[in-house]
């Protein structure tokens, strides 16, 4: 995947001293591509020869969750200067720049999808979904829930209906658009039901990461002491009970799904599934 990438930076060439830099420097500054290595796991159990084309997928997946990040450590929302181990794009340019280059990779992403080497049928699925999801009731609803309440306090209902969109609909779109690359429509509807439980499951594993320190997790931590989060709301150790019992539910749903599949997606998941034992 990190030579597809490469390969497929954003070109924009001007007299800009660094427009274009800036726009591929959070690309560039890895993450640990989940969405992507979620999306190949599917195509990689049922069509092998189909991985390479699959990456234009992944990567536009890569792209609309950078961008996500990108306008989330702005000023006006997280207000965060570490990211992916690097001084996020406002701190090392300026706000515009930050905020533009989110812009571009969003734009972008649909760019590369539409160049993919799939049925034209095919394509306008995947566009479809990945817009649907991370789109106005998608993540950026979640995401201007999540801003709008902060320092007001939701229920757990709430809560969960915040995360389900700002984090669960990407990483279940990540899935949904595996099954549909491999053709397999029933399995993009189970996958996606069980992609939003992960979701939620990895949102929640996140707001715990937001305890730990800086150094540790290479972004800004300590700022979502006036969100909602499950910790804000639960507490650390129900927040871990609460974490337990979804990697049990998702364990037992992975299991349902064939061999091949759940072989695949065990080797991206087993840390968020068995949490607490060695890997
Ligand atoms: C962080 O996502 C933001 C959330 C949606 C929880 P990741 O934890 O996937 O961030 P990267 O891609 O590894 O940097
Ligand atoms: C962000 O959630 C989810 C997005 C859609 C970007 P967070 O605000 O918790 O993500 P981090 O912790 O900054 O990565
Ligand atoms: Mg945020
Ligand atoms: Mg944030
Ligand atoms: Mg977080």
């Amino acid at each position: 995947m990190e030579e597809f990438i490469k390969k497929n930076l954003i070109k924009a060439e001007s007299f800009h001293p660094y427009y274009e830099k800036a726009l591929n420097e959070m690309l560039l500054a890895g993450g640990k591509r989940f969405r992507p290595k979620l999306l190949l796991s599917v195509v990689n159990a049922y069509e092998p020869l189909l991985v390479e084309n699959a990456k234009y997928a992944a990567f536009a997946l890569e792209l609309i969750h950078t961008y996500s990040l990108i306008h989330d450590d702005l000023p006006s929302m997280d207000n965060a200067d570490l990211r992916r181990g690097h001084p996020t794009l406002h701190v090392t340019y300026d706000e515009v720049t930050a905020l533009l280059a989110g812009d571009a990779l969003n734009t972008y992403a649909f760019e590369v999808l539409s160049k993919a080497p799939f049925s034209s049928d095919v394509k306008v699925e995947l566009i479809k979904v990945l817009a649907q999801n991370a789109g106005p009731a998608g993540m950026v609803l979640g995401q201007a829930i999540d801003c709008y309440y902060e320092n007001k306090k939701l229920n757990l209902e709430e809560l969960k209906f915040l995360h389900l969109n700002k984090t669960g609909k990407l990483i279940a779109a990540s899935l949904k658009m595996g099954a549909l690359i491999v053709n397999k429509n029933d399995l993009a509807d189970r996958l996606y039901d069980f992609g939003l439980k992960l979701g939620l499951l990895f949102q929640i594993q996140d707001d715990l990461l937001d305890l730990l320190e800086s150094e540790e997790t290479g972004k800004t931590t300590g700022v979502d002491e006036n969100k909602n989060t499950f910790v804000t709301l639960l507490g650390e150790k129900e927040t871990h009970k609460e974490a337990d019992a979804l990697a049990a539910e998702l364990e037992n749903e992975l299991n349902v799904f064939d061999e091949e599949l759940k072989n695949e997606l065990n080797k991206v998941l087993s840390k968020y599934l068995y949490r607490h034992k060695k890997q």
